[in-house]
């Protein structure tokens, strides 16, 4: 999906309150903080709004989706949340929302990495994916989006393999062109909050859980690097 179909990703998630989730998001960094690194920053729904506010650079290891996000003017660039880091700036504010965590190969790594670039008196903000009990399984999903001519209709089913969902998508999109369909599976791991309070503590950071709320279904993991 964040390839073969990245040019309708924006359309696939139009329901989504980028611009409410971004203020809430500025509540959390406050005025302070001037530097943001958005990873797993897809097409940039969040960075068009928080660029109002901050100097911000985002991440994702989708060619295609960067592509989007570099013609909507964003400074961003290709990059595994996993990898080794290869630049040295410091941010004051990282974001990883919508679940991107959920793809990380080795949390831990991702994490390490995150706070490794994050400036002392920083604030890290991970808004995770569904725990083991709020996962759905054995059942179909649909979700259909449409948005300037195109139709985009999103069939997938959940089961759970050890820590991870893992989600079987089949989308088929309709537009000017004709129709075209498309099949992917998504391994994702599941939330668990022990866990990921542990190795963001350990990494350093001070620990904050906001609750589920109607912006944040899964609620929101929020670290702070003291001084
Ligand atoms: C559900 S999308 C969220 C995108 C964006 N944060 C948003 O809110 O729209 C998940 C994103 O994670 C990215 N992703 C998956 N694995 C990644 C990795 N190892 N490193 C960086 N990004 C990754 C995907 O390419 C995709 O853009």
């Amino acid at each position: 999906m964040y390839r073969k179909l990245a040019k309708y990703y924006d359309i696939m998630f139009n329901n989504k309150d980028y611009a409410n989730e971004s203020k809430h998001l500025c509540d959390i960094i406050g005025i302070k903080r001037e530097t943001l690194l958005d990873v797993g920053c897809g097409t940039g729904g969040h960075l068009v709004h928080l660029r109002q506010h901050y100097r911000c650079k985002g991440e994702d290891v989708s060619s295609d989706l960067i592509e989007i996000a570099k013609g909507k003017g964003l400074d961003v660039s290709l990059s595994d949340m996993c990898g080794r880091v290869v630049d040295d700036e410091k941010y004051d504010a990282i974001i990883c929302m919508h679940a991107t965590i959920a793809y990380a190969w080795d949390l831990h790594i991702a994490i390490t990495n995150m706070v490794q670039r994050l400036s002392d008196g920083g604030v890290v903000i991970i808004e995770p994916w569904y725990s083991r009990e709020q996962a759905t399984v054995g059942r179909y999903d649909v979700s259909v989006r449409r948005d300037a001519g195109v139709e985009v209709i999103r069939i997938s089913k959940g089961e759970i393999e050890g820590d991870r969902h893992v989600r079987s998508f089949k989308y088929f999109v309709n537009d000017a062109n004709g129709a075209v369909s498309h099949s992917d599976i998504h391994s994702m791991e599941l939330f668990d909050k022990d866990k990921m309070w542990r190795i963001m503590n350990n990494a350093g950071l001070s620990m904050a859980y906001q609750k589920p709320s109607h912006l944040f279904s899964r609620g929101l993991m929020v670290g702070f690097k003291h001084n």
